[in-house]
């Protein structure tokens, strides 16, 4: 039996003695005695009795064990041309500050703080800073609109702000300042103060005896040590789409979390001390938060934070000038980013520029991996490219191809084999396993593994269960569906639910309708992700308009683009919407999103036995197979 059927094998018949080994490589304040809270099943909680600081780990047990000297942090700023490293003892000296400074404006231990940054240090800053504090982070991503924030803020309720003056996307500055205080014009909840970090590219206002200013505000503070909390207490909340309009408020806790990270930077992507992991995400998804911040830094590893993009930034070679200057020896990115640079360098010319050859493993995730451009990285770069499959949820790889542990054949089309702790089972309607081969939903048998969301902000372990637990008793339904082969490999196909992911980035369909639906001239609409071959997928919208709306189809339309955008952000990439006479249903009033979508796919999908009008959908079909090419 090889290494990882071993570790697998045991973590689903004995979850507490392999997470308990697991836990030993932690830092406690004070040890976990148990392993497994299952009172409350199916509500779970891992080392309940436990206690540590998730800040400590990543940083002071280091500069105690005498790394103080070793580089933890490297800026890459293409966008401002800066590169910045910072060793183990000033991150360290930064975070301590800032969290004094924090804690100057009342931050305390349970009180959140919501941080609406680019890519910049303060941001790593702020994150360690609050679990230094026992504080909860919410990081909110820079590429959505202030309605979107405002939700946040009103259900995070925040008791601090951290924000800057603007962010630099390669064609334009972004103004983070007016839409932060746009943001808090729209939502109930007042944050006591917001601290604003000033860049040189664009300055912004400050609003008097709510806004300070970061840079003298941390100068001043104090540092300040560590505070131990519960291993159950949040560390952060995430939030992420769901099926409505109403974000998930994804929790992550401290015990957890700490032992998942430090499990998985070794054993999946063989990351240890002195070797440097460049998670090229946004801090504002969840592979930032554990592969970007957390994990490399509980390993003892130095991690790239990155401000630019795989193209633009200023060409498709940045990755591999970032790769060779810093001497990554694994990168993270989302196969979108591989196929910008794909499509720039087909033949590689840029890559050829730069010596990549201390580069061990690519890692992709984040949406489904196309053969195409797993080939063309694997050739182009002669390392195995990983796809591991997971969820802003669970925080760590659900399936990977564990290379820290055992390297495993690697198959063109699947994120491989489920990791520690994950039971995956694919069932059908009725819950029932099906054989391998067969497509269903894929679930994951309770409980799950240390370093999942253990329920959702706050505290909600109702719509925790009605979101994940209700459709097959004691499963994790994980909303993706797909099939397992007769080797164990899982193969993902895609979303069962209105969530899409488009570039990377997980939207919901649910949260765009309700923008169209709220135009004075929509009557009914529907938006559906459609495959897209540069972002996999992109949204597209149908709306039937008001009898006696006085409107042209191309003025609506237009409105109707602009909304999105400015409610929900340039993220959603909401570019396409026509204008039909109805929309397909059932005979009980539901929307046949899916026959639209896989008609949109170019597929030729059986017209339900349930349609109420197949004139309707014949009517459709020219529609939704013209692209407007945006
Ligand atoms: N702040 C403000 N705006 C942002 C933003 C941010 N942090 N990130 C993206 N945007 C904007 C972009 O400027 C763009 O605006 P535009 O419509 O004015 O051009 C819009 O949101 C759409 O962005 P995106 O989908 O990222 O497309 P892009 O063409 O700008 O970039 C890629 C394409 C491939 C570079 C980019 O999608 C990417 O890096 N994706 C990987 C995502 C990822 O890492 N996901 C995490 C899982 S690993
Ligand atoms: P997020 O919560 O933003 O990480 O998005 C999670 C969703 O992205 C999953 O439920 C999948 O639909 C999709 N996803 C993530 N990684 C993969 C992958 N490797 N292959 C296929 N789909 C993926």
């Amino acid at each position: 039996m090889g290494a990882y059927d071993d570790v697998y094998r045991r973590s689903l018949a004995d979850p507490a003695g392999i997470w308990g080994a697991a836990a030993e490589a932690v830092d406690w304040v004070r040890a976990p005695r148990r392993i497994l809270a299952d009172d409350a099943a199916p509500m779970y909680r891992w080392f309940p009795d436990a206690e540590l600081n998730t800040c400590a780990n990543a940083l002071d047990r280091h500069v105690a064990a005498g790394r103080g000297d070793a580089i933890a942090l490297i800026y890459d700023s293409p966008v401002t041309g800066v590169v910045r490293r910072f060793t183990y003892a000033e991150l360290l000296d930064e975070v301590a500050r800032a969290a004094g400074a924090l804690a100057g404006l009342g931050v305390g231990r349970g009180d959140r703080v919501i941080v609406y940054l680019p890519m910049i240090p303060e941001a790593v800053v702020t994150m360690l800073a609050c679990a230094r504090l026992g504080a909860v982070h919410s990081v909110v991503f820079g590429g959505f609109a202030p309605a979107e924030l405002a939700t946040r803020v009103d259900d995070a309720r925040p008791t601090v702000i951290v924000s800057a003056s603007c962010g630099i996307e390669p064609t334009r500055l972004v103004s983070y300042k007016p839409m932060l205080d746009a943001a808090l014009e729209l939502a109930t909840h007042a944050p006591a103060h917001c601290v604003i970090v000033q860049r040189e590219q664009q300055r912004c206002e400050l609003v008097a005896g709510r806004d300070l200013e970061w840079a003298p505000l941390v100068a001043a503070a104090r540092p300040t040590a560590a505070v131990p909390v519960a291993a159950t207490d949040p560390l952060y909340i995430l939030y992420t789409s769901g099926t409505t309009g109403r974000p998930k408020g994804i929790v992550r806790d401290n015990g957890g979390h700490a032992v998942a990270m430090t499990w998985s930077m070794r054993h999946i992507f063989d990351i240890g001390p002195g070797d440097v992991m460049w998670a090229a995400s946004d801090i504002g998804w969840a592979v930032g938060h554990s592969y970007t911040v957390y994990a490399p830094l509980l390993a003892g590893a130095a991690t790239v934070l990155y401000e630019g993009k795989p193209v633009g930034t200023p060409d498709a070679g940045a990755f591999w000038r970032v790769v060779a200057e810093h001497g990554v020896d694994v990168l993270f990115t989302a196969p979108t980013a591989i196929r910008a640079i794909k499509k720039e360098d087909p033949g590689c010319e840029l890559l050829a520029m730069h010596d990549t050859s201390g580069l061990r493993a690519l890692f992709l995730a984040g949406e489904r991996l196309d053969p195409a451009t797993f080939s063309w990285a694997s050739d182009a770069l002669g390392v195995p490219v990983i796809d591991n499959w997971w969820q802003t949820e669970t925080g760590w790889p659900i399936c990977a191809n564990p290379i820290g542990l055992e390297r495993l054949p690697v198959k063109a089309g699947s994120p491989s084999v489920p990791m520690p702790g994950y039971d995956v089972r694919v069932l059908d309607p009725a819950g029932v396993e099906v054989p391998a081969g067969t497509e269903g939903a894929i679930c994951i048998r309770l409980p799950l593994p240390p370093g999942t969301s253990p329920t959702l902000w706050p505290d909600d372990d109702e719509r925790y269960v009605a979101s994940y637990l209700s459709a097959f008793d004691g499963y994790y339904l994980t909303g993706d569906g797909g099939y397992v082969d007769a080797d164990g490999y899982l193969y993902v196909l895609g979303r069962t639910d209105d969530v899409i992911n488009v570039a990377g980035h997980r939207l919901s369909t649910g949260a765009m309708e309700a923008v169209l639906a709220a135009h004075p001239a929509v009557a009914e609409c529907a938006v559906v992700g459609v495959a897209d071959s540069f972002k996999g997928q992109v949204p597209r919208g149908l709306v039937v308009v008001k009898s006696g709306a006085e409107i042209t189809p191309a003025v609506l339309a237009a409105e109707l683009v602009a909304l999105v955008r400015s409610e929900i952000g340039p993220v959603a990439a909401f570019k396409q919407v026509d204008v039909v006479a109805a929309l397909p249903k059932t005979r009980s009033g539901k929307i046949l999103r899916r026959t639209m979508r896989e008609i949109a796919d170019g597929r030729a999908p059986g017209v339900p036995s349930t349609i109420e009008d197949v004139a309707v959908l014949d009517a459709l079909r020219p529609v939704l197979r013209a692209r407007d090419g945006g």
